[in-house]
């Protein structure tokens, strides 16, 4: 049985063949799959398997079915890039890490909220040019401030509880209430009293068509003055111009992103020898106050073991006909 790897990077080339216990024929191919590309699948390719900035349109799956595809599986719990309703046309099967280490992500998040405090990023900085002055380093306790959470799902829930570890007054909005952090003591709200009260809010929701650009200019104008945003769900949640014209305003006081609306052009890709054309992310990263990592908030040695296992299990068992894990599969 034989699978595609598109987006492939070296670190998934390590691990997922040393996951690779099913004796699976792989292929890693660098470029990321979208109909430029899809042809080039030859006939005997079992599974592909693609990441959060692969293009799966109807044409695609249509092109990938041809060539006599079974499974598309994203090594990734997002699945806002692939067209289900044509999977299910075609009769491709599609699976997803739902899981994978929800602690990679969430205490990625924590990590942006600290340093954008604490600055840490910029006295990294001074310090190297002996330059110890404290001057416009000064953050303020998160102990007893208000943390708003949008989404508690398992990366939500995880990041609720280490922000009680702080001392924090957790909020949160979710359509879904979780009852173990009710208990704890977090209250959940609607979405605009959430984004009201927090002095930090930070987006764990995953991207739907209702929920595109919850963060707008009108969302935005609900918020306290100086809250800082943290965003390491998907980019299409904000509104990157309404935000830019915020920060410039002061009302956002610290914006951190570890996903940006346009980020398939620019993530995973080492830029450094060439023009920007996205005037959006030059503005964003020219601020003193924004914290853009390009997309690593799951990127821990435990999450990648995580993915690799459990992708090539729910893969061989798909294409074995065994039972799974119901939520790993979207469409069988
Ligand atoms: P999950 O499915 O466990 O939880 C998502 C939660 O969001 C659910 O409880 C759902 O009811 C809630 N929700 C949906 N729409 C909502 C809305 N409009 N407002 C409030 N809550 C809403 O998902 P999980 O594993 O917690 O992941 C969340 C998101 O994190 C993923 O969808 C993905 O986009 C992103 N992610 C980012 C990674 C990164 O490296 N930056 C890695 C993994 C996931």
């Amino acid at each position: 049985m034989k699978i595609l790897f598109f987006s492939a990077k070296p670190y998934d080339k390590v691990f997922f063949e040393r996951h690779n216990h099913y004796a699976f024929e792989m292929e890693f191919w660098e470029t990321h799959l979208g109909p430029h590309i899809a042809n080039a699948v030859k006939p005997g390719t079992d599974a592909v398997c693609v990441f959060v900035n692969d293009k799966l349109t109807a044409e695609v799956i249509k092109t990938l079915a041809e060539r006599g595809v079974k499974v598309i599986a994203l090594r990734c719990a997002g699945f806002n890039n692939v067209d289900l309703e044509a999977a299910k046309k075609y009769s491709i099967r599609v699976c997803r890490v739902p899981a994978y280490s929800p602690e990679a992500v969430a205490e990625h998040a924590v990590a942006m909220i600290l340093t954008l405090n604490r600055k840490t990023h910029k006295a990294y900085n001074r310090v190297r040019e002996q330059n110890f002055s404290l001057t416009g380093l000064m953050g303020f306790n998160l102990f007893g401030k208000t943390v708003g959470v949008i989404g508690t799902g398992k990366i939500g829930t995880t990041f609720c509880k280490i922000m009680l570890g702080f001392g924090c007054k957790v909020i949160a909005s979710d359509p879904f209430e979780n009852d173990e952090l009710k208990l704890r003591g977090i209250q959940y709200l609607p979405f605009h009293e959430v984004i009201k009260q927090a002095d930090i809010i930070s987006l764990h929701c995953p991207l739907t068509a209702e929920n595109s650009y919850l963060i707008n200019t009108s969302a935005i104008s609900a918020m306290k003055n100086g809250v800082i945003l943290i965003n390491t769900s998907r980019g299409g949640l904000i509104n990157t111009k309404d935000v830019i014209e915020a920060l410039k305003k002061g009302k956002i006081s610290a914006l951190g992103i570890d996903v940006y609306e346009q980020e398939q052009k620019l993530f995973f890709k080492d830029l450094s020898g060439s023009i920007i054309t996205d005037d959006d992310i030059q503005r964003l990263i020219s601020f003193p106050n924004v914290l853009v990592t390009g997309h690593q908030a799951f990127f821990t040695e435990e999450a990648l073991s995580e993915i690799a296992e459990s992708t090539l299990l729910t893969v061989s068992s798909l294409l074995s006909n065994k039972v799974i894990e119901e939520d790993s599969v979207l469409l069988v």
